[in-house]
């Protein structure tokens, strides 16, 4: 038997407070701390492409516009500094002031018009932009939802594929909204970057490797500091993780009761001051780094600076420039290096959010891998004989299997009990005979046809299932029942299983009836009692018109009245249709049909209640314990565990 052994609590921390894992929510901190400009720029077209796919996906129309709208305003970028030129020539040339204020005066009034398109431009752009952001992110949210529910079961038993979809909805999802803005931001700031290049080596060839010079030390303290952002987010993820995890449990309603019922209040509020001076002590040190880092850059480039103005002056006294073209070059230079700050910063975030993106289409395809469709395969037609062959099935991960060579049998009109102590794999068969798992060897049948071969929607439709672990959702009573039917509530249907299942009760005593909203988030929402709802999760199981009904542990929650009225109703269900009733509680069992006895995913026994008890094996035991616990006097209880 698998054995799991307690790890010793990280070192400093109290006891109990486990290590966390490293974090698989952002797996590309640490690339990005050490990622080169290079490497970073030739993987960009993939991911841009990738991000103009979608937003051409969401909107064609409106992919055009914000585009083209973006780059018509570089456009203009470009022909107000040109005007900005012939300003400064006309000013600066030869002659009177009226002559000089009049060679101006074109150019004076091109870059008036050039000043309003681009502003046209930019309004323009600003809102095709602002609809198409939540285009994409709509896109790929309704492509998210409608892809992860489609999965098989399995996969959400695989840490992987959870932490890929947590990331996909918690990061891709915004993050592919905000790619587009920054894809369309490095287009209109390339587009600003060579009108610049372009005017300036117009006006002298030599300005351009002056540009070069200038911009250099900018895009090096760009990256560099969004290095160290990376570097600080990844140093400090553990860390913010566990302080939304105690903040969590320190403010939420769920563990509100137990933090006040035990002693956890001190050691909590402990570990998150621990935790917060770690973060505390982390951005402070991180601060003295970033601002020696700001500081070489911004030495770096006024040394830049300086250098391009002296070879300005120089080229203007060797008389290789005239004065205004060495006016226009100081504003086109200044306009440059703003340009390339700004495409710095663009072809950071857009490398970061590109990364997201990827990862949320990984999650697609992935999605898509651990898929079969619900509608192909043929039509199960009412149950006569469903038979369990030889299946072995391990959970995802898991060393040991959780089933292992088990055969059963459940016939049309009879009532078979599945036994066995917690943990032997009961549940898990019954998962896997509603068809939601698929077993590793061996097969299930519905008479004769292997159940993956049915269509499984259909198959679904033909089984209420009353699970273990049951759901109650954020819907009124009524949803909470008939969602196990696709189809519009049947109010005969909807009043039998109300009555069978004793969650008649329940609605009665609800201020809105079956109208009531099963949440407290929710205007007139009601919460119920551990029994209450374990009667509507019963109640919804036996909703729809079922050929087999599953009831996984139904009435351990419930009262003695409600347990015996629902063991009856299995009784009459078996009538018309099939019951595998699992339960621990053996009185119930005596009437069934017939008994698997399970024992670490084992069938060790099987029989009627009467040829278990002759047997004298692990479910006359198990009976045994049970029927003493009523007829013995009241037992003493002893904390003693010494067997
Ligand atoms: N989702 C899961 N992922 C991994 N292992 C699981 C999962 N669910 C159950 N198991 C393991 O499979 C084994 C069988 O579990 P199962 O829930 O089928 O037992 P059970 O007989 O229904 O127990 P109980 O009486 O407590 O309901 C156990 O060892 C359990 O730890
Ligand atoms: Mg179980």
């Amino acid at each position: 038997m698998k054995r799991r052994h307690r790890q010793r609590p990280a070192s400093g921390s109290p006891a109990g407070v486990p290590q966390l894992a490293a974090s698989r929510f952002h797996p590309w901190f640490a690339d990005l701390a050490h990622l080169s400009l290079w490497h970073m720029l030739t993987r960009l077209p993939a991911l841009i492409a990738t991000a103009l796919r979608w937003s051409w996906k969401a909107s064609p129309r409106d992919t055009l516009l914000t585009f083209g709208l973006n780059v018509g305003a570089g456009v203009f970028s470009a022909a107000v500094l040109t005007a900005v030129v012939g300003i400064l020539q006309g000013l600066f040339a030869e002659g009177p002031t009226p002559e000089r204020l009049q060679n101006a005066l074109p150019s004076l009034l091109l870059a008036g018009g050039a000043v309003f398109a681009r502003a046209a431009l930019r309004s323009g752009a600003i809102w095709a932009q602002g609809r198409l952001t939540p285009m994409v992110e709509r896109a790929v949210e309704v492509e998210l939802v409608t892809l992860a529910t489609a999965t098989r079961l399995e996969a959400f038993d695989d840490s992987e594929w959870c932490d890929q979809l947590h990331r996909a909805r918690s990061m891709g999802t915004s993050e592919a909204g905000r790619m587009t803005g920054y894809t369309v931001d490095i287009a209109t700031e390339t587009v600003s970057l060579l009108a610049v290049a372009t005017v300036v080596t117009v006006l002298h060839p030599l300005l351009l490797p002056l540009l070069a010079l200038t911009v250099a030390p900018v895009g090096w303290a760009a990256v560099r500091s969004a290095r160290m952002r990376y570097e600080r987010m990844r140093q400090l993820s553990t860390s913010r993780r566990l302080q939304y995890m105690y903040t969590h449990a320190m403010t939420e309603r769920d563990s509100a009761a137990e933090l006040r019922a035990y002693a956890m209040r001190p050691m909590l509020l402990e570990e998150f001051a621990r935790v917060a001076d770690h973060v505390r002590d982390a951005m402070v040190a991180v601060a003295a780094r970033q601002t020696s880092t700001r500081a070489v850059g911004d030495v770096l480039a006024g040394i830049a600076t300086l250098a391009t103005y002296a070879a300005l002056v120089a080229l203007l006294l060797g008389g290789l420039m005239p004065l205004a073209v060495a006016g226009a070059a100081y504003v086109a230079l200044g306009q440059g290096k703003a340009a390339l700050d700004r495409l710095m910063s663009a072809v950071n975030s857009c490398y970061e959010s590109g990364l997201y993106l990827s990862d949320l289409l990984d999650a697609f395809a992935e999605a898509r891998r651990r898929t079969r469709p619900a509608t192909v395969g043929k039509d199960p037609g009412p149950l006569q004989e469903l038979r369990v062959q030889g299946v072995d099935f391990a959970y995802p991960g898991a060393q040991a299997n959780a089933l292992t060579g088990v055969d059963i049998t459940v016939n049309r009109g009879q009532v078979v009990a599945l036994v066995g102590e917690n943990g032997s794999g009961k549940s898990t068969l019954a998962t896997l005979i509603s068809g939601l798992y698929t077993p590793d060897a061996g097969g299930i049948t519905w008479n004769g046809t292997d159940i993956a071969d049915l269509a499984a929607d259909r198959l679904h439709a033909r089984i209420g299932l009353i699970r273990q672990q049951y759901q109650q959702w954020p819907f009124s009573a009524e949803r909470n029942i008939t969602m196990a039917a696709a189809e519009a509530t049947d109010p005969d249907r909807l009043k039998r299983a109300l009555r069978l299942s004793g969650a008649d009760q329940v609605v009665d005593e609800l201020a809105l009836g079956l109208a009531t909203p099963l949440d407290t988030r929710f205007e007139g929402g009601e919460d119920l009692s551990g029994g209450q709802r374990q009667r509507i999760a019963a109640a919804r199981g036996l909703y729809p018109e079922a050929d087999l009904v599953i009831a996984d542990e139904p009435t351990a929650a419930l009262d003695a009245r409600a347990e015996e009225r629902l063991f009856a109703t299995f009784q009459a269900a078996a009538e018309g249709a099939a019951v595998l009733l699992i339960t621990h509680r053996l009185a119930s069992t005596r009437s069934a049909d017939w008994i698997y006895v399970l024992d670490h995913g084992h069938v060790v026994e099987q029989g009627t209640h009467s040829d278990l008890m002759t047997y004298g094996g692990l479910y006359a035991e198990l009976y045994g314990i049970q029927a003493a616990a009523y007829h013995a006097p009241s037992p003493h209880l002893s904390y003693d565990d010494t067997p």
